[in-house]
């Protein structure tokens, strides 16, 4: 099979490997369409270098192959598993999804969206479900600001915060103004002219640009600052150090600094599903690259160039 191949860290081509075999609670996937996100580039370049004692290969990726969003058709169905057969259209996230075929847990799969095609559903998996989960608890009528609202995770923030009943101020800069309004935010503040105002009852900072004081100073008493990432810190740590941070912060506020590491399973993708089937979220896919790009396309996301979503079509 086809497959962008990924032995070491900082350097990837597209070369060939043989198709993966499913094992215990896993199936084959013809891969359709791989989405993008700021984590492809992280395991591309082994940075910040954090992530290689997290898990993901100390010396080189412990996958040879990158990419986690995925969108396909099962064609093999591995020991164990029940809920999945062949045939059936399923997203999710897998370890190397830029090839013609992956493997995939089924724990981290569910059911397509019937609404959607496969570049759609690929656009949702890792994305989706940060926002979803950074903003559980909001309720109606709450006020949620949401900074980096034109990129991956923001875009789907902005729309979950809606679905939930929120009014919702979204930030973004010029370009991605005109999709961060198409998307429902009640207000949308381009910074480069002016910065938000006002406070918030969440804030779910995508960006992760702006100091913990000025965050703080935003946030009603009890309210809550989510940090889902930041690409501002240094090789070591990256946007982690902010994450690392929020406990010492909390001592002496009752603003709560949240620091996000969202879960990428099933019972999460099935809510992502039944929201997109809804039509409360969409997936705001940008630009389609073909598999033979895909390098082209995590720079497109690294770059900042992405309004919304990046995929990878296979
Ligand atoms: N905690 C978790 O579990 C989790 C899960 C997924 C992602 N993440 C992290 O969360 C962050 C956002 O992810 P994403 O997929 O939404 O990324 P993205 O698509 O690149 O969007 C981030 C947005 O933040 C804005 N931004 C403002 N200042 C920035 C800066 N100094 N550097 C980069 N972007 C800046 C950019 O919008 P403008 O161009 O409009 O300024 C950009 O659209 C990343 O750091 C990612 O690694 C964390």
């Amino acid at each position: 099979m086809k497959a962008v191949v990924q032995r070491r860290y900082g350097s990837a081509v597209l070369g060939d490997l043989d198709v993966p075999v499913p094992g215990k609670g896993e199936v084959l996937l013809e891969v359709r369409a791989a989405g993008v996100d700021m984590g492809v580039w992280h395991i591309l370049t082994g940075r910040p270098y954090l992530l290689r004692i997290l898990g993901f290969g100390f010396r080189a990726p412990k996958s040879v192959v990158p990419g986690r969003d995925v969108a396909g058709v099962v064609t093999e169905v591995g020991p164990g598993v029940t809920g999945f057969e062949v045939g059936d259209e399923v997203f999710g996230t897998c370890e190397g999804s830029f090839a013609e075929h992956a493997v995939a847990p089924v724990s981290r799969l569910a059911r397509k969206p019937r609404n959607t095609s496969f570049t759609e559903a690929a656009a949702v998996p890792i994305s989706g479900a940060t926002a979803l989960q950074g903003l559980r608890g909001v309720q109606p009528g709450q006020r949620v600001l949401v900074l980096g609202a034109g990129g991956g995770v923001g875009s789907y923030g902005v729309q979950i915060a809606k679905a939930l009943g929120a009014h919702v101020t979204g930030v973004c800069s010029t370009r991605k103004v005109d999709l961060v309004r198409s998307l429902g935010a009640d207000e949308v503040v381009d910074y480069t002219v002016a910065d938000f105002t006002g406070t918030y009852d969440l804030i779910l900072d995508c960006g992760g640009a702006r100091p913990f004081s000025l965050l703080r100073k935003a946030t009603t008493d009890r309210g809550r600052i989510v940090l889902v990432g930041a690409e501002t810190g240094g090789a070591i740590t990256g946007g982690f150090h902010k994450l690392m941070a929020s406990p010492l912060l909390n001592l002496f506020s009752s603003k709560k600094f949240v620091p996000l590491m969202s879960a990428e399973c099933a019972d999460v993708f099935d809510e992502l599903r039944a929201l997109v089937e809804a039509e409360k979220v969409k997936a705001p896919v940008d630009k389609v690259f073909p598999l033979s790009e895909a390098l082209d396309a995590i720079d497109h996301v690294y770059s900042r160039r992405s309004v919304g979503k990046t995929v990878v079509a296979i």
